[in-house]
């Protein structure tokens, strides 16, 4: 969806505000599967914002351009017209949903996102996707920084070697080869670089709800956040 902004608690032509349920987390926390699940039972839209990021790293990487270059990455960012449909994404008329779920892409897209610019460059196509009946997005600063008034936040954790073995699940299906020891390397470097950087850094905010998932399986995670959007929904009335 491209279509112009609306703002962070605009409300519509109709007047109504278009609810929010923000799911954020570390990497491997499983948001996204449950973002993507909890809006297909509401009928809501769906934000993939790391698939922002990680756009911006395909082609920083293609273009050579450096994750130290916070001024042409912010020019990427701001160029990027992405179109999101059917689980695929396509950029610039290229089906780019293999290529930016790489190791590479993902180290990447962790190291441009630092950059502060860059991240205001995305927060309008980022509010775009608010749209009726409403919209559930994902990512590290869905509730802290890009819909800050949202109807429902729900910070999502699980333990690092439970994240990995997910990860590893994940990629090993779509035929990625990948190491248990790398995968676990590399969540605590992509945990830190996120938890640490000085812009929208990884934490819950302090109205969301936390939610361990280590031991739960991914429909009972689901049915956790259904449930406390019914609460809020009705809260709201
Ligand atoms: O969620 P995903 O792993 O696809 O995100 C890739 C990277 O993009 C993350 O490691 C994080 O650094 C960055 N990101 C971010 N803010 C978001 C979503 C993702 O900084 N809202």
């Amino acid at each position: 969806m491209n279509s112009t902004a609306a703002g962070a608690s605009t409300p519509t032509a109709a007047g109504t505000v278009v609810p929010v349920i923000t799911i954020d987390g570390p990497t491997a926390s499983g948001k996204g599967t449950v973002a993507e699940r909890v809006a297909v039972a509401l009928g809501f839209h769906y934000l993939d914002s790391g698939a922002l990021y990680r756009l911006v790293a395909l082609r920083a990487l293609q273009l050579g351009c450096s994750p130290d270059d916070a001024v042409a990455l912010t020019a990427l960012a701001r160029g990027l017209q992405p179109h999101f449909g059917a689980g695929r994404i396509v950029l610039d008329g290229e089906d780019v949903s293999r290529a930016i779920r790489t190791e590479e892409v993902s180290r990447l897209a962790s190291q441009v996102a630092v950059h502060a610019p860059l991240r205001a460059a995305l927060l309008q196509l980022q509010r775009s996707f608010r749209q009726p009946p409403g919209l559930v997005a994902d990512g590290r600063d869905m509730g802290t920084v890009v819909f800050p008034d949202a109807l429902l936040k729900v910070y999502l954790t699980a333990s690092v070697p439970a994240r990995a073995e997910r990860r590893h699940k994940q990629l090993m299906e779509k035929g990625f080869a990948a190491s248990i020891d790398a995968l676990l390397q590399d969540l605590r470097a992509r945990d830190e670089r996120d938890s640490m950087r000085a812009e929208a850094p990884l934490r819950p905010a302090q109205d969301a709800l936390l939610l361990d998932s280590s031991g739960l399986g991914i429909g009972e995670v689901v049915d956790a956040v259904l449930h406390w959007f019914r609460q809020a929904s009705r809260r709201s009335e």
